[in-house]
């Protein structure tokens, strides 16, 4: 074994993290923890894991539900196209009776990549796979020098290979957890622990000054930023919802009436209150009868997503007689409104109503 891998186990040995989902052999709780922790933080994700398991504890379970009820669980993660793939998964597995438990038949599985599919199967089945992310990249390019800017496929694989020529035969599982823990511990990305790092006398990037320039970077994409307005509308007791489609974000999700701030301007009447804050959709809308008070609740609402930039205002609208609904949206009584998962945005919507 290299300097580097008995140095990094037996760093991870006394010091690695005690997660619930390291005392397991489970692979469907192994799965179900990789899946919760894409793009989500530990503290976070361990009491998701909790309750996906105490509800559906295998995954005959997770499979048999509703496609709503996972979403429902999900809510508050985000990226939901992981929780619809969590639950296509389920059903590929019940249909192939068994966990797949060599590499490619676990990359099959919708939602894992290569990153997941090496860490499902080191961890679960001790397959010697490398795992490649963000913290192996750090740990890597800093340690062994590289100068390489992460985000290319050269990046990949070079880092790939170089992460699976340190991986142990005999603990591939544990190496890759002990570099997940050592890049969320120690060799962090702003303020790296390299007084108390144990391969410091190994560091390329500590013995040339260039810890803070490592892993270099390539130019980020440009945010772009869309405004709209979420219409909450009120009627005897009943609000207007849609699931939301595929083909774009939180798909299956169900949303409050959308219209975009240029329509509701051409509606404004000179005043801060739209006369007609639903023009674009309402076939009726130009009948004023058919439009009561719309009322602004809050204004720019800023929404941060990956590659774009949300900013919203939210109002509620309580027409004087029943509006015809657009495409696709259905009334529901306004007190069973939390059976609908919906995105952090409309939750936001619902808190900022009057009491
Ligand atoms: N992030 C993703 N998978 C993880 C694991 N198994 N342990 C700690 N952090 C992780």
């Amino acid at each position: 074994m290299n300097s580097f891998t008995e140095t990094l186990l037996g760093w991870y040995d006394a010091n690695g993290r005690d997660l619930p989902w390291r005392r397991t052999r489970d692979p469907y709780a192994i799965w179900l923890s990789e899946i919760i922790l894409q793009q989500t933080r530990i503290a976070q994700g361990q009491a998701y894991w909790e309750r996906f398991l105490a509800a559906f504890p295998d995954v005959q379970r997770l499979a048999a539900a509703s496609e709503d009820e996972v979403l429902r669980l999900w809510q508050g993660l985000g990226y939901y196209s992981r929780a619809r793939n969590l639950h296509a998964a389920a059903k590929q597995i019940v249909a192939l009776g068994r966990f797949p438990d060599d590499i490619g038949g676990i990359r099959t599985l919708k939602g894992v990549g290569d990153y997941t599919a090496a860490a499902i199967g080191s961890i679960a089945f001790g397959l010697p796979a490398a795992v490649v992310d963000g913290n192996v990249y750090r740990v890597l390019a800093r340690h062994f020098g590289i100068g390489t800017p992460v985000g290319s496929t050269a990046a990949k694989k070079e880092f790939t290979a170089l992460a699976q020529s340190l991986l142990p035969q005999d603990r591939p599982g544990d190496f890759n957890q002990a570099m997940m823990d050592f890049g969320a511990l120690v060799c962090t990305p702003a303020t790296p622990a390299c007084l108390l790092c144990p391969l410091a006398g190994s560091c390329a990037a500590l013995a040339s000054g260039q810890v803070g320039t490592l892993p270099a970077k390539a130019r980020a994409a440009a945010v772009q930023t869309r405004r709209f307005n979420y219409v909450y509308v009120r009627f005897h007791g009943r609000t207007a919802i849609r699931r939301r489609g595929p083909g774009d974000i939180w798909q299956g999700l169900y949303e409050p009436l959308v219209c975009d701030q240029r329509l509701v301007g051409d509606a404004y009447d000179g005043g801060s209150i739209p006369r007609n804050p639903l023009g674009r959709f309402a076939p009726t809308a130009s009948d004023q009868r058919l439009v009561g008070d719309a009322y602004e609740l809050r204004t720019g609402v800023k929404h941060q997503l990956t590659h774009r930039t949300l900013l919203v205002d939210f109002w509620l609208w309580e027409p004087d007689r029943e509006p015809d609904l657009p495409e696709g949206y259905f009334w529901v009584e306004e007190a069973e409104l939390d059976r609908y998962a919906k995105p952090r945005l409309f939750e936001l919507l619902l808190e900022s109503l009057p009491d």
